[in-house]
């Protein structure tokens, strides 16, 4: 079967009547959009010739992964082409520069302590680890210090777990997150037990896919930041470090050129220093986060001794 079978009047007019083309109420974009979208699904269908039971596994497999579609998403490598997207529109509109944006991942917390000066991150013990220093300033495009930019900072423990996600419920909330309130001079520096990478849940939605596939599920170690200053683009970006394993096979495709530092070693403490410069905010809606849904939590206090 040829996919013009999508095209043929009975199957076009049930995917007007389905998105609701004719009604005058609803969304007229969503319209638009759930008509494409079950238009390519169809294709998809006849294309890969897909029967009625793998239709329903697939159904089924979307079903019972929904609690781990913050990892399917980046697996798939959807959240990195939102990036290349954002990116190739930025470009268009000449708004390229400064540190690359990278995914920002499910494990996201709000509400983490604010604090000032060189920030403590860790507050449990997480034995055996080393301890991670990691340094840099915070830019505009013509190379001038940002000021009174909030470095947001949060990282996994030595097990590969974040705070407020472990299922072992050994970790202190807020452990390993932190706001970094800068000053002036657009200068940062934190330090912490060092996180090791990951791997999605064995035996998991997204792991069963990656398998499928024919892929691993590991993620280097790294640590996430968003960074926001007024006048500022909010810049969502991580670094992976450069002399882990998976390195440049991250299973979710977050390692870019440009976020890739090779800690210094030395006994067992690793220093990285890396600068981030931001892109000035086209108009105040650029300076915000995404509205992307994102856990959260009573608020810590608003102050805490670094
Ligand atoms: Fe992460």
């Amino acid at each position: 079967m040829n996919v013009s079978f999508v095209k043929t009047p009975e199957v076009q007019q049930l995917l007007d009547k389905a998105a609701g083309i004719n009604e005058s109420g609803g969304n007229p974009r969503l319209k638009a959009i759930m008509r494409d979208l079950t238009e390519s699904v169809m294709e998809l269908i006849v294309r890969h010739d897909i029967s009625e039971n793998e239709f329903w596994l697939a159904m089924k497999y979307l079903a019972d992964g929904a609690g781990e579609i913050g990892l399917i998403v980046p697996g798939t490598g959807m959240e990195h082409f939102l990036d290349l997207y954002m990116d190739a529109k930025d470009a268009e509109a000449g708004l390229s520069g400064g540190t690359p944006r990278t995914i920002e991942g499910p494990l996201y917390v709000a509400g983490a302590p604010l604090v000032e000066g060189n920030a403590n991150l860790s507050v449990d013990p997480d034995e055996g680890t080393h301890v991670l220093h990691m340094t840099g300033s915070v830019t505009g495009p013509d190379g001038e210090a940002v000021e009174n930019a909030i470095v947001h900072v949060w990282h996994a423990n030595s097990k590969g777990w974040y705070s407020h996600f472990d299922p072992t419920g050994e970790q202190t909330p807020f452990n390993n997150r932190r706001r970094i309130k800068l000053g002036k001079d657009g200068c940062y520096a934190f330090h912490s037990k060092q996180p090791s990478g990951y791997s999605v849940p064995p035996g998991g939605a997204t792991d069963q896919l990656m398998s499928a596939l024919g892929r691993h599920g590991n993620r280097p170690a790294h640590v996430h930041f968003f960074i926001e200053a007024p006048g500022y683009r909010t810049l969502t970006t991580q670094i992976n470090f450069g002399d882990d394993p998976f390195a440049n096979d991250d299973f979710a495709f977050a390692t870019r050129a440009g976020l890739l530092p090779v800690p210094s070693r030395q006994g067992d403490s690793a220093y990285i220093a890396f600068d981030f410069q931001l892109q000035r905010a086209a108009d105040h809606g650029d300076e915000g986060f995404s509205s992307r849904s994102r856990a959260e939590v009573d608020a810590a206090p608003e102050t805490e001794t670094a």
